[in-house]
């Protein structure tokens, strides 16, 4: 029976990832994977994850069950860090879920049994797990414009134009902050025009919230989604400390749920113990519980702050040098929107034969398109990476 079954094709971004441990050479870069690096090319645990970690070691008592929604207290640290104030908590279900692809899986189920016919639309380009999970659950999908390819930057009027052809009530994927694959993000008066679109077509907003603090700041990158959370009365947001916490392998995430009242909100905070029941029972409790002790507790709480602002500030500096030296050896500006991308990601616009001239010819290993991970680069790595661009014709 089970030989019947179709292979699966790999995943994209995983596959490139096994791709890259394979390939002998010393010298290769890896700039596919979503993780953060530093100068030595290694993904440390944060200084005060590690500290609460020791803590936890010393103080931590038990291992029993916790809570089928995971800890009060980590989704109370969860609603405050992406919400803060912005709406009242009680209206708020919060569910702690395997990491931030969890919460978009469970985002997207908990869509569909509110509203069976319901169609999501999903940005193009999108993190393609999107796409992928959505078509797992047999959801109808639709595809908005998102990138101008010309100008790598966000191809706001032709969003606008498919976004009003949704029907009313369907679903939209947007990215909170830091869009993967491609960095550009919506400025401040396009999430405006964005949510009144929105708002006219009754459309219920699911935001990807992975990496929050690698913009422009924690609070600055939370403002599209607050602003939705104040003028809807339903939103869905996936968030996830993978990467603000770097807490990747421990799947640390949550699904919070604005509601129009304390009453929804009680309702469906029952169907979200519901959805981990049915998978998962309990959510894999120790990154929450670090990540917990990191919001609440004040000097860990700084400690987090300050080496995600340092990180930030890396990704920026890595962003310029590489601007810099594309302009310097290609003796155009023809690269500059690399410094107006936010977050990890850029997105280069390579055709494939590039994103393979590339891994074949140096060892560079882009996911599809050209999206490159910054943090991947060093200083020592931005030059080499721009002569190996302008090398494939980039
Ligand atoms: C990425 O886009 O590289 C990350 O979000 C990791 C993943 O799961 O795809």
């Amino acid at each position: 029976m089970l030989e019947s079954l179709k292979p699966q094709p790999p995943d994209k971004i995983i596959g490139l990832m096994q791709l890259f441990r394979e390939d002998p050479r010393t010298d290769k870069i890896d700039l596919g994977v979503g993780v953060y690096r530093n100068a030595d090319g290694l993904t440390p645990i944060m200084a005060a994850i590690k500290d609460a970690e020791r803590q936890l070691l010393r103080e931590q008592t038990t291992k029993t069950y916790t809570a089928l929604a995971g800890e009060p207290e980590y989704r109370d640290a969860m609603v405050e860090l992406v919400l803060a104030d912005a709406v009242n908590r009680q209206c708020v279900a919060a569910l702690h879920t395997a990491g931030g692809t969890g919460a978009v899986r469970l985002a997207l189920e908990l869509a569909q049994s509110a509203s069976p016919g319901i169609s999501v639309w999903i940005p193009t380009p999108s993190w393609p797990s999107h796409a992928s999970i959505a078509k797992h659950l047999k959801l109808s999908s639709r595809t908005y414009r998102y990138f101008d390819h010309e100008s790598k930057l966000v191809a706001f009027d032709n969003m606008m134009s498919d976004l009003a052809q949704m029907r009313k009530g369907d679903a939209v994927i947007l990215h909170g902050c830091c869009h993967n694959p491609t960095g550009a993000d919506l400025n401040a008066g396009q999430w405006s025009e964005l949510s009144t679109l929105l708002e006219s077509k009754e459309a219920l907003p699911i935001v990807d919230f992975a990496y929050q603090g690698f913009g422009d700041g924690l609070e600055e990158d939370a403002r599209g989604v607050r602003e939705l959370a104040v003028k809807f009365d339903e939103v869905m947001i996936a968030a996830s400390c993978s990467k603000n916490f770097g807490v990747y392998r421990e799947r640390t995430g949550a699904l919070l749920v604005r509601t129009e009242n304390t009453r929804t909100a009680g309702l469906i905070q029952g169907q979200l113990a519901y959805l981990n029941r049915q998978s998962i029972s309990f959510p894999p409790d120790h990154g929450a519980r670090l990540v917990t002790m990191v919001l609440r507790d004040a000097a860990l709480r700084s400690s987090w702050l300050n080496e995600l602002n340092a990180i930030r500030g890396s990704l920026q500096h890595l962003r310029q040098s590489l601007a810099d030296e594309l302009r310097k050896l290609s003796g155009s500006d023809r690269f500059s929107f690399i410094v107006s991308h936010k977050g990890m990601f850029t997105l280069l616009g390579a055709t494939d034969e590039q994103v393979a001239a590339m891994r074949r010819k140096h060892g560079i290993y882009l996911v599809g398109g050209g999206r490159i991970n910054i943090a991947g680069l060093s200083e020592r790595t931005v030059p080499i990476m721009a002569a190996a661009m302008l090398d494939v014709g980039m």
